[in-house]
């Protein structure tokens, strides 16, 4: 997992930022789905690597995550924004989060760590109007 987050950091499209990032997600039937960043000239619709990573993993038919590696050239290794803390909690709130760089560094966290006191879906059966689950 650790090399494909490395290999797949060199494929990010990140002309504006300079800024790679390469992720890879381990699924619970074991597959391994990667992502890297993609930017645009409209900055602001710039994708990060962890939910390119989550999106291909959902198109591939895999909604269940174990773990994710998010490689980044920066030392200590770069932390998952607050955005991609929120997609991946959506599917996997005990994913454990493994940062790394070329260096060889790595520090692993668990989601929880990273997004304590989270929002998810179950709140949104807790208002008078929302008591029915959807479909
Ligand atoms: N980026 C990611 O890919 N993942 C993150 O969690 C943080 C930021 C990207 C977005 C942008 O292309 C570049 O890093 C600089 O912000």
């Amino acid at each position: 997992m650790t090399e494909m987050a490395l290999t797949v950091m060199k494929q990010a499209y990140a002309p504006y930022s300079k800024f790679q990032v390469g992720a890879a997600l381990l699924t619970k039937t074991g597959e391994i789905v990667p992502g890297c960043n993609v930017e645009n000239a409209s900055y602001g619709l710039t994708l990060c690597a962890e939910r390119t990573a989550v999106a291909s993993a959902v198109a591939q038919g895999h909604q269940d995550y174990v773990a994710v590696v998010v490689a980044t050239n920066t030392s200590p290794p770069s932390s998952p924004c607050g955005v991609c803390r929120q997609v991946l909690h959506e599917f996997a709130p005990d994913l454990t989060v493994r940062l790394v760089n070329p260096q060889g560094e790595q520090l692993t966290v668990s989601l929880g760590e990273l997004l304590p006191m989270s929002f998810d879906k179950t709140e949104l059966f807790r208002t008078e109007q929302g008591k029915s689950e959807p479909e």
